[in-house]
């Protein structure tokens, strides 16, 4: 019979992938907890009018991305394509925004947009989230930022550039619109792609950020969002750049990054990296002051971003294996009970050990140790009458020793311990 495979673009984690993933997600969550930030967690499936809605009709995720279905009674549901929408929802639903201060919330978890696979680019990817909700200060985007750039520079994610761009208001919006719109009329639509010809009559701002090289080409040209913003939405951006240039972040100004999702206004952001290929976009955010009032809760601004997990994880330096404080070998059959009793001694005073159920020769479980990355491989001889029973073999440096089994604990920690 063949044998079932997952499908295109649905990526089995498995170590020491799923190591590093747990080390990333451990480093988001002390991080996150330094900021207050809290940690909701919401359905993986919701109605899809959530997100049609909160990120917009005329976006690629909502058009061509979604993984929409009817449920048994009919009713349209979707796969998460992202975490915001969600978390808004459910942040009106239970009431969770703070009379008197922000509400920080990170999420964690699989999102799903049917995307064509490629490198950095899955069907089902992970996304750790963050939302601020409740400030339209400039200074919550620069805590959001510094935010994101603590939590990169922790997992050790230094060679990054920080894009930002001002999207402007829902005030200023409509007249860049329509400079967009005669300059993207002048020209013969047949130059752009047939996504962006529907573009220019739906959302033109959206052909800004179209990845097709033709469109590419005459986006170039195009006027920039930044000469036509008011006065408020300056200030607000040029006060975000000053702070953040005083704080010594650095940061890349690109006037064509409008993001793929709606409800953006003012500042947003990408983080991008040469080092993983097209997919560059580590993490991407910004303010959204008007989506929790067109979710249907109250006029609450926000600002938030997300980090695509295996894009970090492609990224993060060394190996991150947790290596076995020691691995328990014995030196004959009748041993071997005894050893499962020592194990769950050890592991109860917290090292990390690794023990074989059935017996074989001495030279293949120091093999296996070795296989295992064990630092210390201790080897229990349980024959009556002979003392000392426990020999401990570092594996680094092969140098062994004699323990007695109550000094063990101390053993550990003085020689396998880095
Ligand atoms: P986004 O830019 O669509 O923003 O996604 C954020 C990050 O998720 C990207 O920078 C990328 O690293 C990762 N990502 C997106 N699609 C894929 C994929 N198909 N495969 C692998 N990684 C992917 C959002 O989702 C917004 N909700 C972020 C946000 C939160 N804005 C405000 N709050």
């Amino acid at each position: 019979m063949n044998a079932i495979q997952s499908g295109k673009g649905f990526v089995d984690l498995f170590p020491p992938q799923s190591d590093i993933f747990t080390a990333i997600e451990q480093r988001a969550r002390t991080v996150f907890a330094r900021f207050a930030c809290k940690e909701l967690r919401t359905p993986i499936i919701e109605f899809t009018e959530l997100f049609v809605r909160g990120i917009g009709d005329d976006t690629d995720v909502v058009q061509k991305e979604m993984y929409t279905f009817l449920d048994r009674k009919n009713r349209s549901m979707t796969l998460r394509p992202e975490a915001t929408a969600g978390v808004l929802r459910a942040c009106i639903q239970h009431k969770l925004f703070h009379p008197d201060a922000v509400s920080k919330f990170f999420t964690i978890g699989p999102m799903f947009r049917y995307e064509r696979p490629q490198k950095g680019r899955q069907r089902q990817f992970h996304q750790i989230n963050v939302e601020v909700l409740g400030s339209p200060s400039y200074l919550a985007d620069v805590d959001v930022l510094f935010m994101l750039h603590a939590f990169l520079s922790e997992i050790g994610l230094s060679r990054l550039v920080f894009e930002l761009n001002n999207l402007g208001c829902p005030q200023c919006r409509p007249a860049f619109r329509r400079t967009l719109d005669d300059y993207f009329n002048q020209l013969p639509q047949t130059s752009f792609c047939a996504d962006c010809q529907r573009r220019i009559r739906t959302n033109p701002l959206r052909v800004l950020d179209c990845k097709v090289p033709a469109c590419r080409e005459i986006t170039r040209d195009a006027p920039s969002i930044a000469d036509h913003v008011c006065s408020l939405c300056k200030l607000h951006f040029d006060q975000v750049l000053a702070l953040l240039d005083e704080s010594g972040l650095e940061t890349r100004l690109n006037p064509f990054l409008v993001r793929g999702l709606d409800y953006y206004q003012g500042t947003t952001f990408e983080v991008v990296s040469t080092d993983i290929g097209a997919q560059s976009s580590v993490a991407g955010g910004g303010r959204y002051d008007g989506l929790v009032r067109l979710l249907g809760g109250p006029d609450i601004p926000g600002i938030g971003f997300a980090c695509g997990m295996e894009r970090l994880a492609m990224l993060v330096p060394g190996n991150q294996d947790p290596a076995l404080d020691a691995f328990l070998a014995v030196k004959n059959e009748q041993s071997l009970s005894k050893a499962v009793i020592l194990a769950h001694t050890l592991r109860t005073s917290g090292f990390c050990i690794e023990l074989p159920f059935e017996y074989r020769s001495i030279k293949s479980q120091l093999r296996t140790a070795n296989k295992l990355n064990a630092r210390t491989c201790i080897i229990l001889d349980d024959e009556p009458g002979i003392y000392p029973a426990i020999l401990c073999k570092n594996m680094v440096t092969g140098e062994q020793t004699h323990c007695p089994e109550d000094q063990l604990s101390q053993y550990l920690l003085t020689t396998s311990r880095p």
